[in-house]
């Protein structure tokens, strides 16, 4: 169950991080900077949880916090409805674009609630769940 959750985690912060290569549009960037900002954060608690990397508990409890942060600007840095022939953004965000907002402030409350609580590697497996399946809920509705 832990290692699944790993490797979900793992899998959204993999995808396509650097998908913005060559993207012109500035608003587009900028978001897809925001969702890289997102995935580095993420991979510093998933090579944690793996032992790819030595536990550190503030810096885990720091890259939830920095999510957190990150997650609030994602209503603003959607807000221009702006295509580029790289984005991966469904039109359908501005159509709902209350529900897209819901599901930024989803991973922002669960990033923000999980920050200060990591004490242990053990504690990584739950908080790497919790955080992947906030981003997927919105990627499976809003990203192509
Ligand atoms: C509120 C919705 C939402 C949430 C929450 C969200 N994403 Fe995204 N993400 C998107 C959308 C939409 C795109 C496509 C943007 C585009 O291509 O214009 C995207 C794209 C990405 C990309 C590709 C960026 C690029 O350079 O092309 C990565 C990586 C990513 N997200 C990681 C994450 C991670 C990790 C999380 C959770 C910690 C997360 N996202 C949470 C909506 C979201």
């Amino acid at each position: 169950m832990k290692k699944q959750a790993i490797t979900l985690a793992l899998i959204v912060a993999g995808t396509a991080v650097f998908a913005h290569g060559g993207v012109k549009d500035p608003d587009v960037m900028n978001r897809m900077m925001g969702m890289s900002e997102l995935a580095k954060q993420l991979k510093v608690i998933g090579a944690m949880a793996k032992g790819e990397t030595g536990f550190d508990a503030a810096a885990s409890n720091a890259a939830l916090a920095k999510m957190a942060e990150e997650a609030s600007y994602i209503p603003t840095l959607f807000g221009p409805e702006a295509t580029d022939p790289k984005s991966e953004a469904l039109p359908v965000i501005w159509q709902e674009f209350d529900k897209f907002s819901a599901r930024a402030r989803d991973l922002q409350r669960v990033t923000g609630e999980l920050a200060g609580t990591i004490e242990s590697r053990a504690d990584l497996g739950a908080a790497m769940k919790q955080v992947g399946q906030a981003c997927g809920a919105c990627h499976s509705a809003y990203r192509k």
